[in-house]
């Protein structure tokens, strides 16, 4: 006899649209994962972009970290609560007090901020 087997049926397929939002979310995931590796900068060669360009006006190299002094001591700077990649790369794509408008590449500018992050006291 036919029995309720015949109630069963495939699972539905994917639909197009659900289908195309995984993807998205996909692309999405790896798009944030390039992203964050590209914000790993070298600290080591953002040393020597900082020994370049802001040497002359901040205290590079963690040593001091008087947070009242300006221009901040990259300790300092670094030691801030709120203190991102992110925030710095902000920062840094805006000319800052009598700072000139630096041209850092892409490299130096993601090297340098590692740079300050490696400061950080623990
Ligand atoms: C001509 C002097 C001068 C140079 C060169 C200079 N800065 Fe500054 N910087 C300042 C002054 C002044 C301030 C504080 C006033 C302000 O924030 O605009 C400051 C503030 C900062 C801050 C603090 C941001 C915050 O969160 O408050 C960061 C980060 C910074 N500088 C990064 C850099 C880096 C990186 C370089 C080198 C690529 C550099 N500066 C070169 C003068 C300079």
């Amino acid at each position: 006899m036919m029995r309720a087997n015949a109630t069963r049926r495939p699972p539905p397929p994917i639909s197009a649209p659900i289908r195309q939002t995984l993807i998205a979310l996909g692309l999405g995931l790896l798009g944030t994962a390039g992203a964050a590796a590209q914000q790993m900068g070298d600290a080591r060669a953002g040393r020597a972009v900082a020994a370049t360009f802001c040497i002359q006006c901040h205290a590079i190299d963690g040593a001091s970290r008087d947070p009242a002094r300006v221009p901040p001591d990259f300790g300092a700077v670094a030691d801030m609560a709120s203190q991102t990649a992110l925030s710095l790369r902000v920062f840094l794509q805006t000319p800052h007090g009598d700072m000139p408008r630096y041209q850092l590449t892409p490299t130096e500018t993601d090297d340098v901020i590692a740079y300050v992050l490696s400061l950080r006291a623990r």
